[in-house]
């Protein structure tokens, strides 16, 4: 190791600043692949959901041929969007401000008043733009372009990277379904999500059964790739320490936690297989949506009883954590996620202290938070 100590890539700006803001949504979020939800989630004809990616508001809906397709929220008359959430079963696309009409394979079909108002309009040069749509392990991604290179162009270089599961197979528990905002910046959620170095010290108490001392990890492109076993003592009696019924062979048990660019966490471990979905929505505040996917319905009855007795789960609904019913301290909620939260909130505050000076970087255990400033500055200087 040099006498030099490592250094962090981003200045301050980067995680305060509305203008960094801006040039990340536009040339990181405007051009790469989107977590838009699960293959469920638009099962009939008609069904659609929304999903912004960067500057662009995209909307994914089946045809009546069940294929997906994906089309730019925009209607081409005067750009009202046409969907505002998720729909069911809707047999045309009708804009809300003068019901110019579209179908479901986003031809432009009926515009009111057409004759005497539009004299000659040539609706076949209306139709939606199209984006680009596809799926990778039951996950649906939109691109902005349609052109843009294949999913697998994308994914394919860290799918050897990722946990065994079979993600079709699992089925999704819908209670642990959940959507929080963070006052953080999305780097440093992300960075905490990668930093491996915090994994002993901010949750001694609440990630001991894996063995962090073993974990292997590197960046794949752009995506980040993490494994960690479970750790030897809590293996010897996994049937008893297992919260919930294994989704995976006894010799292949342990975390698969990557991190897939920009801001789409996996948490594949031994028991179930969930999303960790990172938007930006400002340049200190971001949203976490969670989706969790077990191996069966009893799994769904077994886990339930867990989240009733987390603190975490009891806050989220009573605004307290459990247990001490007069404390609000998540470094006591028992839960790693609260203690994340935690951790990055506070660090967000001190940021904008004239007094902040970033310090040192541990060589390996923060390497991936180097790495990753590494690749968001490459797309900014683009
Ligand atoms: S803006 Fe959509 S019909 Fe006018
Ligand atoms: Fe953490």
């Amino acid at each position: 190791m040099s006498n030099k100590a490592m250094m962090h890539v981003l200045p301050v700006e980067a995680y305060t600043s509305q203008e960094w803001f801006d040039r990340e949504q536009l040339k990181i979020f405007s051009r790469t692949w989107r977590f838009a939800g699960f293959r469920e989630d638009i099962a009939d004809p008609g069904d659609s959901i929304t999903v912004q990616a960067g500057l662009n508001n995209i909307f994914i809906i089946k045809g009546r041929d069940h294929r997906l397709r994906a089309f730019h929220n925009i209607c081409r008359h005067r750009g009202t969007q046409l969907l505002r959430a998720a729909g069911k079963a809707q047999k045309v696309l009708t804009c809300p401000y003068h019901d110019w009409t579209y179908d479901l394979e986003g031809k432009l079909i009926s515009v009111p008043d057409e004759d005497p108002e539009f004299p000659n309009l040539d609706k076949s040069c209306y139709g939606l733009k199209p984006a680009k749509v596809d799926i990778w392990r039951s996950m649906i991604f939109v691109h902005p372009d349609p052109d843009a290179g294949s999913i697998m162009e994308w994914f394919g270089d860290i799918e050897p990277f990722l946990g065994p599961h079979n993600v079709d197979e699992l089925i999704e528990y819908p209670e642990a379904r959940g959507s929080y905002e963070i006052n953080a910046n999305w780097k440093v959620v992300v960075e905490n999500y990668i930093d491996v170095y915090h994994l002993s010290h901010l949750h001694s108490g609440t990630l001991n059964m894996y063995d962090h001392a073993k974990a292997e990890y590197q960046f794949v492109g752009p995506h980040f790739a993490f494994w960690e076993p479970l750790a030897a003592d809590y293996l010897e009696n996994i049937e008893r320490n297992a919260a919930m019924p294994l989704v995976l062979p006894k010799d292949k048990l342990g975390a698969w936690v990557p991190m897939l660019f920009p801001g789409l966490g996996l948490g594949e471990s031994e028991s179930d297989w969930s999303i960790f979905h990172i938007t930006p929505l400002g340049p200190e505040l971001s949203r976490v949506e969670t989706r969790t996917r077990v191996k069966d319905t009893s799994a769904w009855e077994f886990q339930k009883q867990q989240w009733r007795s987390s603190r975490f789960f009891e806050k989220s609904i009573t605004g307290k954590y459990a247990g001490d019913k007069n404390s609000d301290d998540p470094m006591t909620s028992g839960d790693f996620t609260a203690e994340d939260i935690y951790a990055c909130e506070q660090q967000q505050k001190s940021l904008r202290s004239p007094y902040f000076e970033v310090g040192p970087s541990a060589e390996a255990g923060e390497k991936p938070v180097r790495e990753h400033q590494q690749i968001v500055k490459t797309y900014l200087d683009s």
